[in-house]
């Protein structure tokens, strides 16, 4: 069978983590619809639930998951039971966390390193893999990776969030080669900078900042078409593109007098 033959299709179960924050509600809000069901995660309970009755008044049904993605056995059960009752149509892991050197550039604590790789990379690999039984028995289903432009070349501010970022683009990537003939598609999402606490929160100078709606509105678009790859703005996707090809002594000189550097 021909790679990449994926069939888009309407999606009605859909698993959203980091559903309390930004971008996740945004998304949540572009899926809900009466027919649909949306299994929502986060860990800030009255976030959640703000998201949840936005998507309820909008006609959709939603199921709640509140706990620590970084408990990984707690996380696939939970997913397994999700998808025993409602059957994933598809896994948008979302969830997300970042840490930068510092203003003095003093580094990262191998603490915060340690607990970023754990939600942003090893919860979305772990949930991958409960989501896939069930989907692939199936022979339908999306899996949905975000990302983020940060994984085209490392930032000089942000090394963990850089790797992390990469590993999921990587590992989205090779999914969707393996997963294609059988019925599943998968999306690397790479935004941009997105309006959220984790986007204020980030050092380095900031262009083009999209609202979550926006973006959720592009990213739900390229999810439908079951593209491999979505980035935004596209100057800055250009941007953060070439500094992958260009030599990487070049690329950190570039960064430098850009100002992504203490
Ligand atoms: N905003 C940007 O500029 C930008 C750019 C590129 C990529 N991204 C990516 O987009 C995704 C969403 O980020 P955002 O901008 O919407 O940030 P956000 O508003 O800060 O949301 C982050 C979400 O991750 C959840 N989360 C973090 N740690 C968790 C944990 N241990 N257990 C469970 N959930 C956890 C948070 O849940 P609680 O608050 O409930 O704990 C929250 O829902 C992230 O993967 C981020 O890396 C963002």
């Amino acid at each position: 069978m021909k790679p990449h033959t994926v069939k888009p299709h309407t999606a009605q179960t859909i698993l959203i983590t980091g559903a309390s924050g930004s971008i996740g509600n945004a998304l949540a809000k572009a899926y809900a619809a009466p027919g649909t069901t949306l299994i929502l995660h986060g860990r800030n309970e009255s976030k959640l639930e703000q998201t949840a009755q936005a998507c309820r008044a909008q006609g959709a049904q939603v199921v709640k998951g509140v706990f620590d993605i970084t408990d990984t056995n707690a996380l696939q059960n939970w997913v397994r039971e999700i998808d025993a009752l409602h059957p994933l149509d598809m896994l948008i892991a979302n969830q997300g966390m970042n840490i930068n050197i510092g203003p003095e550039g003093k580094g990262e604590s191998w603490e915060q390193t340690n607990l970023l790789i754990d939600v942003n990379l090893r919860a979305s690999m772990a949930m991958v893999h409960a989501a896939l039984a069930g989907m692939r028995k199936r022979g339908r289903g999306q899996v949905v990776l975000i990302s983020s432009l940060a994984a085209y070349f490392g930032l000089p501010l942000t090394p963990a969030y850089s790797a992390s970022k990469a590993g999921l683009k990587a590992y989205g990537e090779g999914l969707r080669g393996w997963l294609a003939p059988e019925g599943v598609g998968v999306t690397v999402i790479m935004p941009g900078y997105v309006k959220s606490d984790m986007c204020d929160a980030m050092p380095g100078p900031k262009t083009l900042v999209w609202s979550p709606e926006k973006a959720a509105k592009v990213m739900k678009q390229g999810i439908d078409k079951n593209k491999a790859r979505i980035t935004f703005p596209f100057f800055v996707s250009f941007e953060t593109w070439l500094l992958a090809v260009l030599p990487a002594s070049w690329s950190l000189k570039i960064l430098k007098i850009a100002g992504y550097h203490v």
